[in-house]
């Protein structure tokens, strides 16, 4: 099931939130800074343009009074002139630097430091000067103070009005992208919902497609997918469950085959047993009465005799052979283990390079008697399959009965086999042995490698009977 909660740091509305805001304040601020930074400019360039055009006019004025000694009428203008609001004050000075006419607020009376523009102030206050000539002739100096509070208010004014447009901005886009972000993820939650309907199984989930946008679409292809994967899942578990009966029906077919191959064994062994070993019997019998009863001069009539009786002393030991093959007596007379262990004997004196070991532990003698069949079967095909493929020179066989939990299993030192190379494919042994122990409802595995040879594990739970 897809999780729904996501967290904030991953939840698209967060970030897209955060770009757009982190967006807007970096270029907002510049442009706040950028503008903030031509009103200086502007406010400073036109109090110094102002201020020299002041003080020229003045100079030239103040030149022509000096002249006619006419301080007066000089000191009326200056007091008009200093009305003007940013003016400090005007200081006229003559060729001896003695003050001749001194009006507003002078901070350091005879020498004000000359700033050279508004914009290197630092004492507030924009003093300049210039000197008074007529006709070449150095008349004085005009000192004037502009003073920079109203410039500075102004700038200010203009900063905060920035400032606030930029916070409404700000303001304003945090709460459209909010209704934005709230929309796209309303629609793509719906969507991860029913992802997450589908994932559980539930294929009747349809999301809406309305408002036809990339995420309407998103959802229409998600709708048209749905109805596929539906369609085709109904296909496979069809499917499945067909190749589920024809794989229970083979079983049956092959377990089927397996118990009437076995019941065949039996009924020829026994015919074997019964009919051609009273027939073998009743041949020797009659051989030995010829030959007992034959003259003793008739030696060809004792050979003949004798070899009768030694071909059906053979015939005997392939038919008693033939019939420990089919089904061995001992398994019926004696129980599974003997059976297993004169197996194992034989087998080991008919292969005396190998050695083969065994250990049986806990009670072997109650298993019914296909649980015996099985065992001594799969056994003397893991032998076989020894001879024929492993190459080994040590083989373990372990049978335990724990718990009634019974665990075979039988390993060698030989070459195994190569799983991965595509011709080393289960035969009809190993298939077979794995049918045998399923319909026991057991487990068959196998274990093999190059390095280590072979291995085969069998368990099987054992009730009563089987
Ligand atoms: N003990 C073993 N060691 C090595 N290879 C084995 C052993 N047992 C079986 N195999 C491999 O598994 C294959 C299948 O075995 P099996 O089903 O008994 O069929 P078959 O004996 O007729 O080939 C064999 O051909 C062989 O390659
Ligand atoms: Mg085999």
């Amino acid at each position: 099931m897809a999780n729904n909660k996501v967290s904030l740091l991953h939840s698209l509305r967060f970030r897209l939130i955060a770009s757009v805001v982190t967006i807007e304040v970096i270029m907002l601020s510049i442009l706040v800074w950028n503008n903030i930074t031509i009103i200086h400019t502007t406010h400073t360039d036109r109090l110094r343009d102002t201020a020299n055009s002041m003080i020229q006019q003045i100079a030239s004025t103040s030149g022509r009074h000096m002249i006619a000694v006419d301080y007066a009428t000089l000191k009326d203008y200056l007091r008009n002139i200093l009305l003007y609001k940013e003016l400090s004050y005007i200081v006229i000075v003559d060729r001896d630097d003695n003050d001749v006419i001194a009006l507003g607020r002078q901070k350091s009376k005879h020498h004000p430091k000359i700033d050279s523009h508004p914009a290197d102030v630092h004492d507030g206050i924009f003093d300049i000067t210039e000197n008074i000539e007529v006709a070449d002739e150095f008349m004085g100096r005009v000192m004037m103070g502009f003073s920079l509070s109203l410039m500075e208010d102004a700038i200010q004014k203009s900063r905060n009005r920035g400032i606030t447009i930029a916070a409404i901005e700000i303001v304003l886009t945090i709460i459209v992208t909010i209704f934005i972000g709230l929309g796209l993820t309303r629609r793509l939650s719906v969507l991860a919902i029913a992802a997450g309907k589908v994932e559980a199984g539930n294929y009747s989930v349809s999301v809406p497609t309305k408002p036809d946008d990339e995420v309407g679409r998103t959802a229409a292809a998600f709708n048209s997918m749905v109805a596929t994967v539906f369609k085709r899942t109904r296909q496979l578990i069809a499917e499945e469950k067909r190749t589920k009966q024809l794989l229970s029906e083979n079983r049956q077919l092959v377990q089927k085959s397996l118990e009437v191959q076995e019941e065949e064994r039996k009924n020829l062994a026994r015919e074997l047993h019964d009919e051609l070993g009273q027939c073998i019997t009743a041949i020797q019998a009659d051989a030995e009465s010829i030959r007992d009863l034959s003259p003793e001069n008739n030696k060809r009539l004792i050979n003949s005799a004798d070899a009768i009786l030694n071909v059906s002393a053979h015939i005997y030991d392939v038919v008693h052979s033939m019939i420990q093959l089919l089904r061995p007596n001992v398994l019926d007379n004696l129980g599974l283990e003997e059976a297993l262990k004169e197996e194992i004997h034989a087998w080991n004196k008919r292969n005396s390079h190998l050695r083969c070991i065994y250990t049986f532990e806990g009670d072997l003698t109650n298993f019914g008697e296909r649980t015996n069949i099985t065992l001594y079967r799969i056994i003397q095909e893991c032998l076989t399959n020894i001879v024929k493929h492993a190459y080994a020179k040590n083989i373990k066989i372990k049978l335990i009965n724990e718990n009634d939990k019974l665990k075979l299993s039988v390993n060698d030192d030989g070459v195994g086999m190569d799983t991965k190379k595509l011709t080393q494919r289960l035969g009809l042994g190993l298939i077979g042995m794995r049918e045998r122990v399923q319909s026991l409802d057991g487990t068959f595995s196998y274990e093999t490698s190059p390095d280590f040879g072979f291995r085969i594990l069998i368990h099987i739970p054992l009730k009563t009977g089987s």
